[in-house]
């Protein structure tokens, strides 16, 4: 969780980053260092080793992170406005370099050299790698004795996302991480959990008695969990043409919303029993059978539009996606909750790319007031209530209330009461990732998915997945709308409608 002034730093370690030529580390785990360094949180002793095939010196390693870091229009999210350079170069002493074959038992061999005395054998093997490593690395630092942890260091392996493409190989990947090291000493990450906003739903929902008395069926009509992007594949046509929205999106991204959102109050703040907890309820997610996963289900896919002024080209049009691809690049999907507090009350999960506006936010729609009290009145029935948490890009928390507009007339309006973070806390630069590495150098794991929370978010779409091999239509939708005209239909059914984006 967030760090005060008076946090300590981290205990010293090597941190291995597998993939150290890849995107991730240059425009986050880098952003990320350099932030936990301007605050004092890494111990003196902490060293940086990228580990990756290219043979490059540690000289050109920290160099190219430097040029990247530097220029910083080209977009490093967190990343400083200005790149305080004796706050680089006192990190950049940090940095060292191993070029290595992840598969060659002698990459191991070598890395096991460098675990630095200073560092009391603490390592860490950050796994920001293509999903086709996990296994391997994995079973090597097994077979390498670098995961054992008789000698007093701690030893941790960090796997980023995707945690496999559907139930069966997340299935297979967990099995293979607990054959070669103890479950808590895996971290898998997703990176939404290191997002203050996705924090503080837990705290506004257990440090404040007022939420609690509403949260629940008896006053709650359902909830909408959105995360709609304005980009589009970018770079990762590939990647994204065998992933799809809701691999990419929802068994990690909207489930964790939906955990936090919809989970029991935990007995302790403390990692098992907090995850314990959200594995239950994510485990409460009703199984559709085929034909009710299809009728609960909208995909879609762009196609060429404007987005801010711009002309924008299609999916099919992206860079290495094939021309007559079928994967969905928007999904709209109404779930439901098979337990105590929110039987009856749907779920309704969307995800998009090239939508109108980036929005993540979670909408609660209040039942309505029990009758119409101004019936007498010239009044159109109320609006609901909402109360919308937003994950970003403005953080906060707004209540949608009816008021009376002033006046000799009785005519209601819509208004807000909010908290916005901007407007209360100094908000420094910081990519997520941040609190996750400093949690994983002191051995918080509450912030991290475990197996069995992973396994049961993809029990609960393989339904889904399952249908879609067998059918459906993929709906067009323009770049710059919120998706096909077939995702407010799941919701009109319901007579109900989406929450205004923005
Ligand atoms: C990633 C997905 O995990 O999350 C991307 O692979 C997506 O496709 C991204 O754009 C969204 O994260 P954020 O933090 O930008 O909302």
């Amino acid at each position: 969780m967030s760090k005060k002034p008076a946090t300590p730093a981290a205990p010293p370690c090597t941190l291995f980053l597998f993939g150290a030529n890849g995107d991730l580390v240059k425009r986050l785990l880098m952003p990320a260092l350099y932030n936990l360094s301007r605050d004092g949180l890494l111990d003196k002793d902490l060293r940086i080793v990228g580990v990756d095939h290219n043979a490059v010196s540690a000289e050109a390693f920290a160099e190219r992170l430097h040029a990247f870091m530097a220029e910083r229009d080209k977009g490093a999210e967190g990343a400083p406005a200005n790149l305080d350079e004796k706050l680089w170069a006192s990190l950049a002493k940090r940095l060292d370099y191993q070029t290595g074959d992840f598969l060659d038992a002698a990459t191991y061999e070598a890395i096991a050299k460098r675990i630095d005395k200073t560092s009391h054998g603490n390592a860490i093997f950050y796994l920001a790698t293509s999903p086709r490593f996990f296994p391997e690395v994995a079973k090597r630092l097994g077979e390498a004795g670098l995961l054992d942890e008789s000698g007093g260091g701690f030893r941790r392996v960090v796997i980023e996302k995707p945690f496999g493409h559907d139930l069966a190989s997340a299935e297979a990947l967990n099995a293979c991480l607990l054959n070669v090291m103890g479950e808590r000493q895996i971290y898998r990450i997703d990176h939404f959990l290191g997002k203050e906003t996705v924090q503080n739903i837990l705290v506004s929902r257990f440090s404040n008695g007022l939420f609690e008395s509403f949260w629940n069926n008896h006053y709650i009509d359902h909830v909408q969990i959105t995360a709609a992007e304005t980009v589009g594949v970018e770079t990762r046509g590939a990647f994204y043409d065998s992933t799809g929205a809701m691999r990419d999106m929802v068994p990690n991204h909207l489930f964790q919303l939906l955990a936090m959102v919809a989970m029991e109050p935990p007995a302790a703040f403390a990692a098992d029993a907090v995850r314990g907890e959200k594995a239950k309820v994510i485990g409460a997610i009703r199984p559709w059978s085929t034909k009710m996963a299809l009728k609960n289900s909208v995909r879609g896919q762009y196609v060429a539009g404007t987005l801010d002024g711009k002309n924008v080209p299609g999916y099919r049009q992206e860079t290495k996606v094939e021309p007559d691809s079928q994967t969905e690049t928007f999904v709209a999907m109404k779930i439901m909750i098979d337990n105590w507090r929110w039987a009856g009350v749907p779920f309704y999960l969307r995800t998009g790319k090239r939508m109108s506006v980036r929005d993540t936010e979670i909408a609660i729609c209040f039942k309505p007031a029990p009758y119409a009290q101004f019936r007498e009145s010239a009044l159109q029935r109320p609006k609901p209530n909402y109360l919308k948490i937003q994950i970003q890009p403005n953080e906060g928390m707004w209540f949608d209330l009816q008021a009376k507009r002033p006046g000799p007339e009785l005519v209601m309006e819509n208004v807000e009461l909010g908290f916005a973070y901007k407007d209360f806390f100094k908000m420094t630069p910081a990519t997520g990732y941040e609190t996750l590495i400093y949690d994983c150098l002191t051995g918080d794991q509450t912030l991290f998915q475990r197996a069995d929370n992973i396994e049961n978010g993809w029990r609960a779409v393989q339904p889904f997945l399952d249908a879609w091999a067998r059918g459906g239509e993929v709906h067009d939708y323009e770049a710059g709308q919120d998706g096909p005209q077939a995702g407010g239909e799941l919701l009109a059914r319901d007579k109900r409608e989406w929450h205004r984006l923005g």
